[in-house]
């Protein structure tokens, strides 16, 4: 990516369906005509079309399905993100990447995503398919310096501002399996969230919040495996989406969700956020982490993000972290 290809597509993007001449291109960008239409001819060849006009200028047409590092950076840009986010077009995985960023010493915050990921992780050692479809693997990194306890409601905030944010700006309401999944509204999973914290005994030194969100992932993207359980925003609007657009919106959003849980303004909507986008209250599951899974009825969450259970008769549990299957699905 190159500083001239974002600020190109930037003012593009801003004009919208209003043609832009080369003459103020070059200008406003202080280069050559020349230096833009050859810019412009490499954005062609990476799949961007442009509507040209000899007397009025160019316009916006078409962009590619994959994320795309210029275009990224232009909407990051036109959402006013300031933290550093940098795109990789392969890595084993962004979390892993963040981490070793952090243990290098970067400044924080700052996010990194990739392209496609060689060893996506999931929840419980499990793996994250990572095809190069237009999805989204992403990863922000903070060094709070707060205390462990505080980090308990973190991923249940973020999902929710997750769930939120999609639903305003792509139309799709998505739900919430506490803790860390995102569901569309026929079950299949969209997106899933892995936290991953560096702790001191009263201080979070590092956190990574990874996350993967489907968002281009077409049936037969996912392995035959995947295919009855996965699913993607594109899939559960029944449009297309703009995967840059969509990235950069997310990670706006994400962005703003930690400001929001750093600054402990999250309270506000924590709880209208989970009546609206909690997919559990109610359903009858088995909760199971280490030793025996637990059975019982979900009755809501507690002001930290613990999942309470009716257990049977006036019994409950408050279970801080555990994999949640349905009975009766
Ligand atoms: C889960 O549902 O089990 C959590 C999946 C989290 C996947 C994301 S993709 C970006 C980030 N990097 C990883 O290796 N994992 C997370």
């Amino acid at each position: 990516m190159t500083a001239l290809d974002s600020s190109i597509l930037l003012a593009l993007l801003v004009a919208g369906e209003a043609p832009v001449s080369g003459d103020r291109l070059a200008k406003e960008l202080g280069v050559s005509r020349v230096a833009i239409w050859s810019r412009l001819e490499r954005l062609r060849a990476a799949g961007f079309t442009f509507a040209a006009s000899t007397r009025k200028g160019y316009r916006l047409k078409s962009v590619p399905r994959a994320l795309h590092p210029a275009l990224l950076d232009a909407h990051l840009r036109r959402l006013k993100v300031t933290a550093p986010v940098d795109w990789l077009a392969s890595v084993d995985s962004t979390n892993s990447e963040a981490e070793r960023r952090l243990a290098a010493g970067a400044e924080t915050p700052f996010a990194v995503l990739a392209q496609t990921q060689t060893a996506g992780r999931g929840r419980l050692g499990r793996r994250w398919h990572s095809a190069t479809a237009g999805n989204l693997y992403l990863s922000l990194a903070f060094r709070p310096f707060i205390a462990p306890e505080r980090l308990k409601p973190f991923t249940l905030w973020m999902g929710l501002a997750l769930c939120a944010h999609l639903e305003a700006a792509c139309g799709v309401k998505l739900g919430l399996k506490w803790p860390n999944d995102l569901l569309a509204a026929d079950g299949r999973k969209v997106a899933g969230m892995l936290t991953e914290a560096r702790l001191d005994v009263d201080n979070v030194r590092e956190l990574v919040f990874g996350v993967g969100l489907n968002i281009a992932g077409a049936a037969k993207d996912f392995p035959p495996e995947l295919r009855a359980a996965a699913g993607s925003l594109e899939l559960a609007t029944g449009t297309r989406l703009d995967p840059n657009r969509v990235a950069a919106e997310t990670i706006a959003a994400l962005f703003e969700a930690w400001e929001s849980f750093s600054e402990g303004r999250w309270r506000e909507e924590f709880k209208s956020r989970w009546a609206r986008y909690d997919t559990l209250t109610g359903k009858s599951v088995r909760v199971g982490l280490r030793g025996d899974p637990v059975a019982g009825v979900v009755d809501g969450i507690d002001d930290e993000g613990s999942l309470i259970l009716r257990t049977g008769g006036r019994r409950r549990q408050v279970i801080a972290a555990g994999e949640v299957t349905l009975r009766h699905p």
